[in-house]
């Protein structure tokens, strides 16, 4: 068997969130290459759209869909979920990496919807797309058949999942949450073959890093990495498509940090 078949997705479905852009570009991008078909979903249509058409090109015997949603529409998270499971045969995996990081001042000066919005597309809808995403899976028990290694849920943490930082302290706080939601999830679905993990990216170049760490800070946080570099995205996509192959058959609740050794 060569390494290729090891993490090969071929004939998985998978949710992927947040695939206009950065790192849910990259998944999306890395998933389709080992074959997983695509339910890809943002709320930027035109981008969406794009990638769609890019990939229905390149991998023309794979099924792909791009729905658009503003992930802090509750019912709309509810009826994506629905639509994909009705259009696809099955659903194999999910890869949550839509996030909102907005430049924010200190705790006290953070305006509600800055709040409001960073808890609604972080956490919520990450708790929503876990729950409609198991009930589908659970909905279909015993008139399928599992992917080898089971199914699989991989939400995009951060290292804010484990540590604070200064002006961040919305953001910290979804993105602990949903180590928590990963970890409790983990434990009450192990006997369903449903596998929940989180991985932990550190510095990577994407537009979100650019948005919130000005130039005049970025040779120091390049710095402070032991690599002394950025991480690539497809360097975080490499680790979700890990976990939603079967080379994971046996990690459930497990925290992977992808950041040059930042938290070491
Ligand atoms: N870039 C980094 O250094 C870094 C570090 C740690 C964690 N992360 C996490 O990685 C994930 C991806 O971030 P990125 O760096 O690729 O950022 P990005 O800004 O390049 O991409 C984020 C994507 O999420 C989508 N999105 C945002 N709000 C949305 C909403 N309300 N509804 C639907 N889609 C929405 C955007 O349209 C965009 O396509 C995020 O969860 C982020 O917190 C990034």
């Amino acid at each position: 068997m060569t390494e290729d078949s090891f993490t090969s997705l071929v004939g998985r479905t998978i949710i992927v969130t947040g695939v206009a852009s950065g790192i849910g570009r990259a998944i999306a991008l890395l998933l389709a290459e080992r074959g997983a078909n695509l339910a890809m979903t943002d709320r930027s249509e035109d981008a969406g759209k794009e990638l769609l058409e890019n990939l229905k090109a390149k991998f023309p015997s794979q099924e792909l869909a791009f729905e658009p949603l503003d992930l802090q529409d509750v019912d709309g998270i509810a009826r994506l979920v629905e639509t994909f499971n009705a259009r696809f045969k099955r659903l194999d995996g999910l890869a949550n990496c839509a996030g909102a990081n907005i430049p924010s001042p200190i705790a006290h000066e953070v305006d509600d919807k800055l709040w409001e919005i960073t808890t609604n597309v972080n956490q919520r809808a990450v708790w929503l797309l876990q729950k409609h995403f198991i009930a589908a899976v659970l909905g279909k028990k015993g008139k399928e058949e599992a992917p080898a290694g089971g199914y699989s849920i991989v939400t995009v943490g951060s290292m804010a999942s484990l540590q604070g930082g200064p002006t961040f302290a919305a953001y910290v706080g979804t993105k602990h949450a949903v180590l928590g939601y990963t970890r409790a999830i983990s434990k009450e679905y192990a006997t369903e073959n449903i596998r929940v993990n989180l991985v932990a990216p550190g510095n990577i170049e994407t537009p979100m890093f650019n948005q919130v760490i000005s130039e005049d800070k970025r040779a120091a946080v390049v710095d402070s990495v032991p690599m002394k570099r950025m991480g690539e995205a497809v360097e975080i996509a490499k680790a979700v498509a890990f976990l939603l192959s079967s080379e994971a058959s046996y990690i459930t609740g497990a925290y992977l940090p992808v950041d040059g050794g930042v938290t070491a």
